[in-house]
């Protein structure tokens, strides 16, 4: 009796160990995959900021300004204060007259004081032969450094429910009018 119930104990023991050590590393296992993007995109998007004299190019425009500011110049101390609505074309390569493959469409809010930092919220919205559909981005921007992750938090039409990291860098900035970001899509989540 005591032998046959060290003998299952032994086996319980070895069972439970295999099974312990076997969804570990399917864990580990699925923790690799999901690190390897299954799509990724680039796209250029460009804006231009009202500023009182362009209102016909331009594709952005502050909707909310600090006590401080004004509606038609960007607030001092790092803009802070200040929200932005935009509705930026999309194009493939770095050039403004590119024809659009899409829409960025959303709002920016600068929201510290000491530094130059925003909160993005925005969807690009894609109608071209190639990519049907949105995808929709939020997340901090810290504008000073030289590449910014945000997350990709959805999407619909051919990214359908997606989920990954969308990379930004400022690839051109002139004179708080015109500024443009280049994007790196990697999605984790293809459906
Ligand atoms: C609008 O953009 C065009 C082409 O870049 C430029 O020639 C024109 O001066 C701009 N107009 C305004 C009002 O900024
Ligand atoms: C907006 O603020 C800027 C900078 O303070 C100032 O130069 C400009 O005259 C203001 N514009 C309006 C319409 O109040
Ligand atoms: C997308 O493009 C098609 C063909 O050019 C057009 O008929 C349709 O209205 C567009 N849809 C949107 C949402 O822009
Ligand atoms: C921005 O750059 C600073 C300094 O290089 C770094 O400490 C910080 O983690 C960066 N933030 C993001 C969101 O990349």
């Amino acid at each position: 009796m005591a032998k046959s119930f060290l003998a299952l104990a032994i086996i319980l023991y070895f069972c439970l160990f295999q099974c312990f050590a076997a969804s570990g590393s399917m864990r580990k296992a699925k923790r690799i995959r999901a690190r390897i993007p299954c799509k990724t995109l680039v796209f250029y998007f460009h804006d231009i900021i009202y500023n009182g004299h362009n209102a016909g190019n331009a594709t952005a425009a502050i909707v909310g300004a600090p006590a401080w500011g004004n509606m038609t110049i960007l607030a001092s101390q790092n803009h802070f204060g200040d929200l932005v609505v935009f509705d930026d074309p999309i194009t493939l390569d770095n050039n403004l007259h590119s024809t659009p493959v899409g829409r960025a469409q959303g709002f920016y809010i600068y929201d510290k004081k000491e530094i130059f930092t925003a909160w993005l919220g925005f969807s690009f919205v894609f109608n071209s032969t190639e990519h049907k559909g949105s995808i929709n981005f939020a997340g901090a921007d810290p504008l000073m450094n030289k590449t910014r992750d945000i997350s990709v938090i959805g999407g619909t039409g051919d990214f359908f429910m997606t989920r990954g990291i969308a990379t930004l860098m400022t690839d051109a900035f002139e004179g708080e009018v015109y500024f443009r970001l280049r994007v790196e899509i990697n999605l984790y989540e293809c459906w």
